[in-house]
């Protein structure tokens, strides 16, 4: 890829082209970026390449004459010519593949207020903004441009898929990235990246990429390409935003619990609800398969986990200060949905069926909560099954 960038102040972008992943592409000839000063085309006596703006105001005005022979003297058959401007088209990533596909970029770098009209008129192909604020000049702009196509370009970049799976390529924002140590000033890494599974990671990371898109940049979720598997996946999360809704009118704090993610504390629990002599079957059964997913539920649907049903379950539901193990207090389980809520304080819930109206009518649920050492469930659908 050949890439000349004309203006009046080469020596701004000397120094980014030449150091890290930029400098070493050069280096290594896979891109070939050209300096142009526009001044050398300068045919007045001063060299000057600015004036005064026709019809005033402040500020200077590129002249025509130096920029249209610079750009007639160094374009190359089929180059694509670009003026950086905040007039311009705003570059996405979607720009950047498409010039990334091209053989050659020229980008024309204003300073002052512009480039006279017509010498834009004459011999440019478009106009490309970086971004809704305005520089001082077009070539921070232009040094974004060659960054961001050069990435692109095989080779530049360590291995190919460095390229594949970030931020916008896939159509949505990136995963977040730890690296060691795997605990630091108390924040753990998430288990599952610990864990190799690399289908369970793999699954984390779409299922991050679709929470923080979904916070961050709901739009982006029109146009990116999504599974079955990406849709449920957002269902769920309007689901459980839904209920974390509800138990915050009901004055309950809730997070969602994410049971996946948490390999660790799914293990803890589960081997307090589930007792010892029980537990090995109880694994089999509960964890295989769609690992660590429903299994909470699965324990108490088959039976492993002592569960209480009804208004005893009430009364023993009723709040408990010594109930502070587990993340002190409570769990709740959405059978169907596979959703979880840690619940931290849910003595504001003082009436569980209550709980069942507030989230859905046809509602499949359950409650957990740890209390004197024990763990009680209450689980509303399969309350028949409960020995
Ligand atoms: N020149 C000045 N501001 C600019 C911007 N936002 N994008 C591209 N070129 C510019």
């Amino acid at each position: 890829m050949k890439i000349k960038i004309l203006t009046l102040f080469p020596e701004m972008l000397e120094g980014p082209l030449h150091a890290s992943i930029l400098g070493r592409a050069i280096d290594a000839g896979l891109i070939d970026v050209e300096l142009v000063n526009i001044r050398d085309y300068a045919k007045n006596k001063h060299n000057n390449a600015d004036d005064y703006p026709f019809g005033g105001g402040a500020g200077m005005v590129m002249l025509p004459q130096p920029v249209v022979d610079a750009v007639e003297a160094n374009a190359l058959p089929g180059m694509r010519r670009i003026y950086m401007s905040p007039r311009g088209r705003t570059l996405n990533q979607k720009i950047v593949e498409e010039y990334a596909q091209c053989e050659s970029l020229l980008l024309l770098c204003g300073h002052y207020e512009g480039v006279d009209q017509r010498a834009l008129d004459l011999c440019i192909d478009e106009e490309l903004s970086i971004g809704d604020y305005v520089l001082t000049g077009g070539e921070l702009a232009a040094l974004i441009v060659v960054d961001a196509v050069s990435r692109l370009i095989p080779g530049v970049l360590g291995s190919d898929e460095s390229s594949a799976d970030e931020s916008f390529s896939t159509g949505l924002l990136e995963y977040p990235q730890y690296t060691r140590p795997a605990e630091f000033r108390g924040m753990k890494v998430p288990d599952v990246l610990l864990g190799g599974n690399h289908a369970d990671i793999a699954a984390w990371r779409r299922r991050e990429s679709l929470k923080l898109t979904r916070e961050r940049r709901p739009e982006l979720l029109n146009s990116a390409p999504l599974t079955e598997a990406d849709r449920e996946e957002l269902r769920r999360m309007e689901r459980a935003d839904e209920i974390l809704r509800a138990l915050s009118s009901d004055g309950v704090r809730a997070e969602r619990l994410d049971m996946f993610a948490e390999t660790a504390y799914a293990k803890a629990w589960f081997s307090r609800i589930v007792p010892e002599e029980r537990r090995r079957a109880a694994r089999k059964q509960c964890f295989s398969g769609r690992r660590h997913v429903g299994w909470l539920y699965q324990a108490f649907e088959m039976g492993y986990a002592p569960s209480v049903r009804g208004e005893e379950a009430e009364a023993k539901f009723a709040a408990k200060p010594e109930d502070a193990a587990l993340g002190g207090g409570a769990v709740l389980y959405l059978n169907r949905e596979n959703l979880a809520f840690r619940l931290e304080n849910p003595e504001a819930l003082s009436h569980l069926p209550r709980l069942a109206l507030l989230t859905a009518p046809d509602f499949s649920w359950s409650f957990a909560r740890s209390s004197r050492g024990e763990l009680y469930s209450y689980t509303k659908a399969t309350e028949a099954n409960i020995p």
